[in-house]
């Protein structure tokens, strides 16, 4: 059975003060139940000092980002070297990385590799874009992201992110993710590396808040979420943890 989990990806907001108040009142308000992992995801400035403030509690740090490669000339880059002492997480391929960074399924694949390597555990973000929904290829692609970016990778999580239901007024329809997550556990089951499909967490992305984690959580193949907007404030990030057990 996969477990509960929550992920805050806080992109590139705050700035080091304000990602450690924040880290501080999410440890001072949260609760997980059992069963569940709850994670942050801060911007790499700010990973050393949440890491502190949240050391021997049971939430976790991830990285938003990591460059393939161990070390050498990538000026403004960050490996998996400098993020294992800090993180148990990597996020790789999130849809902004796609679009506005060009990131191919290929660099992706070499980033979750690279991730799984140093010890720790890839959040592979696959989805489909507007066009690709409207001309009935929502699958498709996704079929091909997650083929793609976890060849040769075992021990990944996977997040279904439509790029359509990104910082939205409303996700996606708790039944389209479901169908959508249904098909990526098919996928997953018939990938080599991945012999029990069902421990795999899957997670749905995109406008989720505390109003409405639980109609996602309560489909069978939405294992968790990660959460965006929502994360950034501690209330709303806590009380979506204390929801997200199933
Ligand atoms: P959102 O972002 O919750 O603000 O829609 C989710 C994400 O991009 O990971």
């Amino acid at each position: 059975m996969s477990i509960s989990t929550v992920v805050g990806n806080w992109k590139m907001n705050m700035s080091v003060a304000e990602a450690e108040a924040l880290a501080t009142a999410i440890r001072a308000l949260l609760t997980i139940p059992d069963g569940t992992l709850a994670l942050v995801c801060p911007p790499f400035p700010a990973l050393a000092v949440v890491a502190e403030v949240l050391a021997g509690s049971t939430i976790g740090v991830g990285a938003q980002n990591v460059h393939p490669e161990s070390s050498g000339a990538f000026t403004g880059e960050v490996s998996t070297t400098m993020l294992f002492e800090t993180c148990s997480h990597v996020i790789v391929g999130h849809s902004e990385r796609r679009a506005l960074f060009g990131e191919t399924d290929d660099f992706i694949n070499r980033k979750a590799r690279a991730v799984t390597e140093a010890g720790m555990t890839p959040i592979l973000c696959v989805g489909e874009s507007l066009e690709d929904r409207d001309n009935g290829r929502a699958e498709q692609v996704v079929e091909f992201q997650v083929r793609k970016g976890l060849a040769g990778v075992s021990g990944a999580v996977v997040a279904y992110e439509p790029v359509w239901a990104i910082g939205a007024d409303r996700g996606a329809t708790p039944g389209t993710a479901q169908e959508i997550m249904a098909y990526i556990r098919e996928v997953l089951s018939d990938l080599s590396s991945y012999h029990s499909a069902s421990e795999v967490s899957l997670l749905y992305g995109g406008s989720v808040n505390h109003s409405n984690i639980q109609t996602y959580t309560a489909q069978d193949d939405i294992d968790g979420v990660l959460v965006g907007g929502a994360s950034l404030d501690a209330e709303s990030f806590c009380k979506i943890v204390e929801l997200a057990y199933r």
